[in-house]
C-alpha cells in the first residue's frame, strides 16, 4: 500500500470520530501533559490507528488528542516513536504526514533537548530556527508520490520565522523568556560523547536530540510550516555533569507549568496569524 493511501486511511477514521484541527501539536518526552488540558475531546491510542508506529519509552506514551483550545480546535500527539526503536524516519514521520492530512495550518514540535550552547541551563526554552540532520536518514527516502509533495522539497524556511515570532510573542505575554536556537539529530539511543559535542558545536548547533527532524521535512513536503520548540533538559555531554533520561523527565516535570501555560497562549494565536 502507497504512503499516501495509508496516510489517508488513518486520516478518514480521525475525521470519522473528530472535528477538523486548525494546528497540529506533537509533544516531546515528559510533556504529554498538555493533552490533558483539551476541552471536548477526542482521544486516540497510537495501538487504534492504522499504520501508526507505537513506543515503548517510558516518557512517550503515545496517544493522540483533538480537543479545544482557547477557542480553536487543536490535533495533539502525546508521545512519539524515534529512530533508535528501530523505525525508519519515514515510519517516525508517518503521525506528522496524518496531522497534515488533517488540514492543520500549522504544526507545532515539540522536544525534550540537551543545551549545547554556553547560555543554556535545564529548563531554557529555545526556538528551533533550523535544523542540523546528522541522523543519516531522511523520511523522503524512496520513490516520491507528487501528491504529498515535490521530490525535492525547499527547507529554507522549514521553521516559519513568522509564526515563531508569534510564539516570541506569546512568550512574552505571560512572563517567559525564549532563546533561539539550532537544533542538531543524532540518532542514539545512547547520549553524545563530549568530543560529539564538541564536534556539534563548531558546526554551528545550540542543543541536540534524537527527534523532531522527521517530522519537519514532511511537513515541509506537506507545505505545512512548522513551529519548532526545544526544553532544554539537560546540559549536553561534556557541558555539564553526567546525564540520564531521569534528569531529562525531572526537568520536564518542572517546567511543565510554564510550558501549558505557553501552549495555551501560542496555540489559539497560530490561527489569528
Ligand atoms: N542529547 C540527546 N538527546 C537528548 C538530550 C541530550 O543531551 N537531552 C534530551 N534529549
Amino acid at each position: 500500500m502507497l504512503t499516501f493511501d495509508q496516510v489517508e486511511e488513518t486520516a478518514a477514521l480521525i475525521r470519522a470520530r473528530a472535528p477538523a484541527p486548525d494546528v497540529g501539536v506533537i509533544l516531546g518526552s515528559g510533556l504529554g501533559a498538555f493533552a490533558d488540558t483539551l476541552t471536548n475531546a477526542a482521544a486516540f491510542s497510537y495501538s487504534e490507528l492504522p499504520h501508526f508506529p507505537t513506543s515503548s519509552v517510558v516518557g512517550h506514551a503515545g496517544r493522540l488528542v483533538v480537543g479545544r483550545v482557547g477557542g480553536i480546535t487543536a490535533a495533539v500527539m502525546a508521545g512519539r516513536v524515534h529512530g533508535y526503536e528501530g523505525y525508519g524516519a519515514a515510519q517516525v514521520a508517518f503521525p506528522a504526514r496524518v496531522l497534515c492530512r488533517l488540514g492543520v495550518r500549522a504544526l507545532l514540535v515539540t522536544n525534550a533537548a540537551g543545551g549545547i550552547h554556553p547560555r543554556f541551563s535545564a529548563g531554557t526554552l529555545m526556538r528551533i530556527t533550523d535544523h542540523l540532520n546528522l541522523s543519516a536518514q531522511n523520511p523522503l527516502s524512496g520513490s516520491n508520490d507528487d501528491r504529498l509533495g515535490p521530490r525535492f522539497p525547499d527547507l529554507s524556511h522549514a521553521y516559519d520565522p513568522r509564526l515563531g515570532t508569534v510564539l516570541e510573542k506569546a512568550a512574552e505575554t505571560i512572563g517567559l523568556s525564549i532563546d533561539r536556537g539550532i537544533y542538531a539529530h543524532l540518532s542514539g539511543p545512547s547520549y553524545e560523547t563530549p568530543a560529539e559535542i564538541r564536534m556539534l558545536r563548531t558546526l554551528g548547533a545550540d542543543a541536540v536530540g534524537m527527534s523532531t527532524i522527521p517530522e519537519v521535512i514532511v511537513a515541509a513536503h506537506m507545505g505545512v510550516p512548522v513551529v519548532g520548540l526545544s526544553l532544554i533538559t539537560n546540559l549536553a555531554a561534556g557541558v555539564g555533569a553526567s546525564l540520564s533520561h531521569q534528569e531529562v523527565l525531572e526537568t520536564a516535570e518542572r517546567v511543565r507549568p510554564d510550558l501549558l501555560r505557553l501552549l495555551t497562549n501560542f496555540l489559539p494565536r497560530l490561527v489569528q496569524a
